[in-house]
């Protein structure tokens, strides 16, 4: 193997089929489970899109109640989890932290051995309860119990809050889990197949994944959108922060992507999504703000690097739509995991179907023919 052979970062490197999405970087279109990311995102309960994912198929009306109901029996975690949980939120960890911890602690509520298909359920269901539990020890509070009446994503903003959330709300929270379920072999989802290429659990593998997608590259981008946004209303002169930003060599966070070279179609989805969500409210003045920073940051971004395009990507109306329906800024890239959680769980199911274990190989930069000098002469 030769230095020409090394793709740093796997770029363009095709490692595994999936029927779970398809990433179209230069026409920015996303299909999902054979959907449009609009259409499905739009239309989908995130439980009919676990569903779709999992086996493949959209459920029936008995095939859906089957999987509310795994996952409301599901949802509640083991003491131990919460003891943990109130540790991590005392002792000042990030929610990242806690997502990890309650990912690693689902096989803790498992009575025997690991099965793929019942331990996705379990920590795609418990996933959202233990970020919800860290948020309330965070804040000094109890945790509100898991409500087995409420879907999925109205229980995750009801054990947040502690209040039933409005129908819009929970149609919002729906429209962003679904259109960030899956996104190709991203860089936790592929972490999640490189742990179950092992013949390792799904548990672990999801376990991870969390910690890939903690990383300010993936996953951390919306919370500094939010922070970009809030400043940019302070100065009132979006194109002189952009300016500074980029003079100093800095990235905009919410703008680039690794396969896009369009704008990130998820980006218009969830733009429609705060929309309608802003304006139900009659308080625009935040999304009008965000609109016009975009506007300006793609610009300056053209300026700025003419050679390659830097277009909006997922994270700058992530950031919008999940500040307008409440969630806190410190839940955002937790709040991405108990969507992405739904893509990880399918993407361990596929490579269990047809596994080969993960193994590329490295360029060897180091010395060779190096003689031992005893530690007394070193
Ligand atoms: N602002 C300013 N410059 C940028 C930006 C940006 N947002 N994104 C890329 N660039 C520049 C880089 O500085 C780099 O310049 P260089 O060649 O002089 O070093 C060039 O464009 C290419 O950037 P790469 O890092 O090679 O692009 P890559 O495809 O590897 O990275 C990434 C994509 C990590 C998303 C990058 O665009 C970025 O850091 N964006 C900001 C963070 C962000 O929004 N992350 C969320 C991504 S979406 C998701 O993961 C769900």
């Amino acid at each position: 193997m030769t230095d020409s052979d090394l793709q740093r970062g796997l770029e363009g490197v095709a490692v595994a089929e999936t029927r779970l999405s398809r990433v179209d970087g230069a026409a920015g279109e996303l299909v999902i489970g054979g959907f449009p990311v609009a259409e499905l995102a739009t239309r989908a309960t995130f439980e009919e899109t676990l569903h779709l994912l999992w086996t493949g198929d959209l459920p029936d009306a008995d095939e859906l109640d089957s999987v509310r109901s795994a996952l409301a029996a599901h949802r509640d975690l083991p003491e131990e989890t919460y003891a943990l949980l109130r540790a991590a939120a005392e002792g000042g960890s990030t929610a990242m932290d806690a997502a990890r911890i309650g990912a690693a602690a689902a096989s803790v509520a498992r009575t025997d051995a690991a099965d793929p298909e019942r331990d996705a359920r379990l920590v795609v269901a418990q996933l959202p309860t233990a970020v919800a539990a860290y948020w309330r020890y965070w804040n000094g509070e109890e945790p509100i119990a898991p409500d087995p009446s409420l879907g999925h994503a109205a229980n995750y903003l009801s054990m947040l809050t502690g209040e039933e959330p409005a129908p819009e709300t929970v149609r919002g929270l729906e429209t962003y889990l679904n259109a960030v379920v899956d996104h190709g072999l991203n860089a936790s989802t592929f972490a999640a197949r490189v742990v179950v290429s092992t013949e390792s659990d799904v548990v672990s593998a999801v376990t991870a994944a969390v910690g890939a997608l903690k990383g300010p590259l993936h996953g951390g981008a919306p919370g500094p959108v939010l922070d970009m946004l809030r400043e940019v209303g302070e100065s009132g002169d979006p194109a002189g922060y952009v300016r500074a930003k980029l003079d100093d060599g800095e990235r905009l966070m919410g703008f680039g992507h690794r396969v896009y070279r369009v704008r990130d179609p998820r980006a218009a989805v969830l733009q429609s999504a705060a929309e309608r969500f802003y304006r139900d409210r009659g308080d625009e003045a935040f999304l009008d703000r965000a609109q016009e920073l975009e506007s300006v940051a793609v610009d300056a971004l053209a300026a700025h690097r003419p050679d390659r395009r830097l277009e909006t990507n997922v994270e700058f109306y992530t950031a919008v739509l999940l500040n307008g329906l409440g969630v806190p800024q410190e839940l955002f890239t937790a709040t991405f995991g108990v969507a992405r959680v739904g893509g990880w769980t399918a993407h361990c199911l596929e490579q269990y179907a047809d596994n080969r274990i993960v193994r590329p190989r490295a360029v060897y930069v180091g010395d060779e023919g190096r003689t031992w000098t005893p530690i007394e002469q070193r």
